[in-house]
């Protein structure tokens, strides 16, 4: 992600920048959409943790009131770093919070990391048969 940030931000054709704000927009929709059908469950099931699953429930809501207002944005700059500054936060506080408690809670983060991509790849390629 930190490289599609970057490269939206050296882009300097008006097309490519809107490209690369696409794929952006895209790749963290993906994210949040799997993250929430396939880890949040399982991370409430073998945590209980309510209150954290809800905090970063609440930050991918977040997230997607921000990348709805991409595609009417005047200043695309200023909705992208939005994004970023969005997506910094949220994947740290993931990084420290959900993803280390759910090791320490002895769950099986490679499966559910396999049944992440595969489950991925699949919303993927279907959006873009779409
Ligand atoms: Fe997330
Ligand atoms: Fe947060």
């Amino acid at each position: 992600m930190e490289e599609l940030f970057r490269d939206f931000k050296s882009a300097g054709d008006p097309t490519a920048k809107l490209h690369l704000a696409q794929v952006i927009c895209m790749e963290l929709t993906l994210h949040a959409m799997v993250e929430e059908e396939i880890f949040y469950p399982a991370f409430a099931r073998a945590t209980g943790d309510e209150q954290m699953l809800q905090h970063s429930l609440k930050e991918h809501q977040e997230l997607k009131e921000l990348i709805g207002r991409v595609p009417a944005a005047e200043n695309l700059e200023g909705a992208i770093e939005a994004i970023k500054q969005h997506t910094l936060h949220h994947v740290e506080e993931e990084r420290r919070g959900m993803f280390a408690k759910a090791k320490s809670s002895g769950m099986e983060l490679a499966t559910l990391g396999g049944r992440i991509m595969t489950r991925r790849s699949e919303v993927a390629e279907a959006i873009q048969q779409a």
